[in-house]
C-alpha cells in the first residue's frame, strides 16, 4: 500500500486516539464517533485483515502474528500508518483505533503528527475489566464488507448472519477463538498499561467506563472530546 504520488498530505487536522483492550469496544465506537465528528477512522487492525484478505505480502508478514495474539512488529506496522496517515482524508483529522500499541509506537506517532503541525488532542480510554473482554470476543460477529461488529447477546442484528448496515455477511475473526483471545490479552494488556501511562504523562488521557450500554459509552467519550477537539489553537 502506498500513498498516491503528489496527494501526500503534509497538515493534519485534530487527532483523537481511542484506547482500550482487545473487546473494550474500540471499533464498535470508532465507526459512531468518526461518521459524528467528521474525522477518518484510521484502524491497524482493519488494515492488516484487509492486507491479510488481499494475500499481499503485508499481510502473509502480519497473519503469522495474529493468528498467535502477538502484536505485528513495529518495522511494519509503522510503515503502514505513516501511509494511511498521508492519505487525503487525514488531512481533516482523524480517530486512530488500534495505533498506537506501545510506547516506541506512540512516540513516532507524535513525530509524525508534529511534521504535520499536529498533536494527539485527546486519547479517551475505555476500561472495562478482563473478564468482560473475553465475553464480548467469543460473542462478536463482524462484517465481511466493512467490519461492522455485532454481538449474539449485547447487539444482535435484525437478521440473524446479515449486517443491518450494508446487507453484507456476518462472520468470526480467526483471532477470536478462545484459545487466541487468551493470547492477546496476556500478550497485549502489558504494552496498553504503558500506552495508557504515556498519554497520562502528556496530559490527553480520558478514562471512560466501558462497561455500560454502547450508546451510554459514545455519549459519554463525546463529553471528553467534543470540548478537547473544540479548543484546538
Ligand atoms: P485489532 O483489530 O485492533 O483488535 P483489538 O485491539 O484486539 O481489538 P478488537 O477489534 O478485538 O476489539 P474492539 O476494542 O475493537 O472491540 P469491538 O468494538 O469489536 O487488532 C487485531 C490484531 O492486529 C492484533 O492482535 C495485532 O496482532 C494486530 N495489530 C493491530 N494493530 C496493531 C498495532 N498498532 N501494532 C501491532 N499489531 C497490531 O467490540 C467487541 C465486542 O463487544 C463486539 O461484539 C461488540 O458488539 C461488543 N461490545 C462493544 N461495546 C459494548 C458494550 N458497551 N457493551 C456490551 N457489548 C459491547
Ligand atoms: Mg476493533
Amino acid at each position: 500500500m502506498t500513498a498516491a504520488p503528489g496527494r501526500a498530505n503534509s497538515t493534519i487536522g485534530r487527532v483523537v486516539v481511542l484506547l482500550g483492550a482487545p473487546g473494550a469496544g474500540k471499533g464498535t465506537q470508532a465507526q459512531v464517533l468518526s461518521q459524528k465528528l467528521g474525522l477518518a477512522h484510521v484502524a491497524t487492525g482493519d488494515l492488516f485483515r484487509a492486507a491479510v484478505r488481499d494475500g499481499t505480502p503485508l499481510g502473509v508478514t502480519a497473519k503469522g502474528f495474529m493468528d498467535r495474539g502477538e502484536l505485528v512488529p513495529d518495522s511494519v506496522t509503522i510503515e503502514m500508518l505513516l501511509e494511511r496517515l498521508a492519505k487525503p482524508d487525514a488531512e481533516a483529522g482523524i480517530l486512530l483505533d488500534g495505533f498506537p500499541r506501545n510506547t516506541a509506537q506512540a512516540g513516532v506517532l507524535d513525530e509524525a503528527l508534529a511534521a504535520k503541525g499536529g498533536r494527539v488532542d485527546i486519547a479517551p480510554f475505555i476500561e472495562v475489566p478482563e473478564a468482560d473482554l473475553v465475553a464480548r470476543l467469543g460473542g462478536r460477529w463482524i462484517c465481511r464488507a466493512q467490519g461492522h461488529p455485532y454481538h449474539e447477546l449485547t447487539k444482535k442484528p435484525a437478521q440473524p448472519g446479515v449486517c443491518d448496515v450494508d446487507g453484507s455477511e456476518l462472520y468470526q475473526r480467526d483471532d477470536d477463538k478462545p484459545e487466541t483471545v487468551k493470547a492477546r490479552l496476556r500478550q497485549q494488556l502489558g504494552a496498553l498499561d504503558q500506552v495508557v501511562s504515556y498519554y497520562r504523562d502528556h496530559g490527553v488521557l480520558a478514562g471512560v467506563d466501558g462497561r455500560v450500554d454502547i450508546d451510554k459509552v459514545t455519549s459519554d467519550l463525546l463529553e471528553v472530546i467534543v470540548p478537547a477537539i473544540q479548543s484546538k489553537g
